[in-house]
């Protein structure tokens, strides 16, 4: 089995690639825009091409595998994940920074088995960084192994998060409390690339000590998650425990210590499950 998931892994950095070379042509054109679950929540025409083109590409070398993709769900397939193995992919992931034309644009390419994430592909395709990570061999951007901060300090720490794009008063006030809990810490800053994907891969990379966020999807995350383990980082359910890929919610951090002194910050609440029989997107 090892060599066949090498072999996958293999496909999805070179799907990635293309697919990061059809998001730079698209980038020169104007750019349609569409909605999904609320007036902020924006998808492309590039963003289903995309999916399509890795999609396809897979079903024509793994014809017995699984897909979670994030433009299929919206178009009302199951988000379910079985122990076969399933490609979890999100073909654009900053689809709000594509529109606007911001750096940072991913293409995040998710592996499991078992429920068991064994690769993850980031390509940041502005950046042209080919972040990649499989389970037990460490992680990787452009080949060079990464590691995550050494700080234990969330006092001496920058926390990457983001706003999500439900606008529901609730649900903003309670992002504004943990953010207000978190800034006053303090910390030494907060930032946010405007892709789940990117951020997670800062945290491998060292630059950034954590990232949380709740309202993320599994299709953001997933091969986020297995390139911050594999860079010696921690994952973790907002409210401490361990993190369920299809909960919505996720810390990454680069140790046990920050990622507890965040879980200590943060108002928590659960948006319905990917999983939820009802989502829809
Ligand atoms: C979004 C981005 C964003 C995060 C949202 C995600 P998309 O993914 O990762 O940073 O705040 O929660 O849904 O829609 O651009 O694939």
């Amino acid at each position: 089995m090892a060599d066949l998931w090498q072999n996958a892994m293999d496909h999805a950095v070179a799907a990635a690639r293309r697919a990061g070379e059809v998001v730079r042509e698209a980038l020169q054109d104007d750019r349609k825009v569409m909605t999904k679950s609320s007036s902020v929540d924006l998808v492309t025409q590039t963003d289903q091409k995309v999916e399509q083109l890795i999609i396809q590409s897979v079903k024509e070398k793994f014809p017995t595998h699984r897909f979670i993709g994030e433009e299929s769900v919206a178009a009302g397939e199951a988000c379910v994940l079985t122990d076969e193995p399933t490609w979890i992919i999100d073909p654009i992931d900053g689809t709000t920074n594509f529109v606007h034309a911001f750096p940072f644009v991913a293409v995040s390419v998710g592996f499991s088995v078992n429920k068991q994430v064994e690769f993850g592909v980031v390509y940041s395709c502005l950046e042209d960084k080919m972040f990649t990570a499989r389970r037990g061999r460490g992680a990787f951007c452009n080949g060079e192994p990464l590691q995550v901060s050494q700080q234990e300090d969330i006092r001496q720490s920058i926390i990457a998060t983001e706003f999500g794009s439900s606008r529901d008063t609730e649900t903003v006030d309670r992002i504004f409390t943990s953010l207000r809990n978190i800034v006053s810490i303090p910390i030494h800053g907060v930032r946010g690339a405007g892709t789940a994907a990117i951020n997670m891969c800062m945290v491998a990379s060292g630059c950034v000590e954590a990232y949380y966020e709740i309202g993320i999807h599994i299709w953001d995350v997933a091969a986020g998650s297995l390139i911050v383990s594999e860079a010696g980082g921690v994952l973790m359910d907002v409210e401490g425990g361990a993190v369920d890929l299809m909960s919505r919610r996720i810390v990454a951090a680069n140790s046990r210590t920050i990622a507890e002194s965040i879980v200590k910050e943060i108002d928590s609440f659960s948006p319905a499950r990917d999983d939820a029989p009802t989502l829809g997107q």
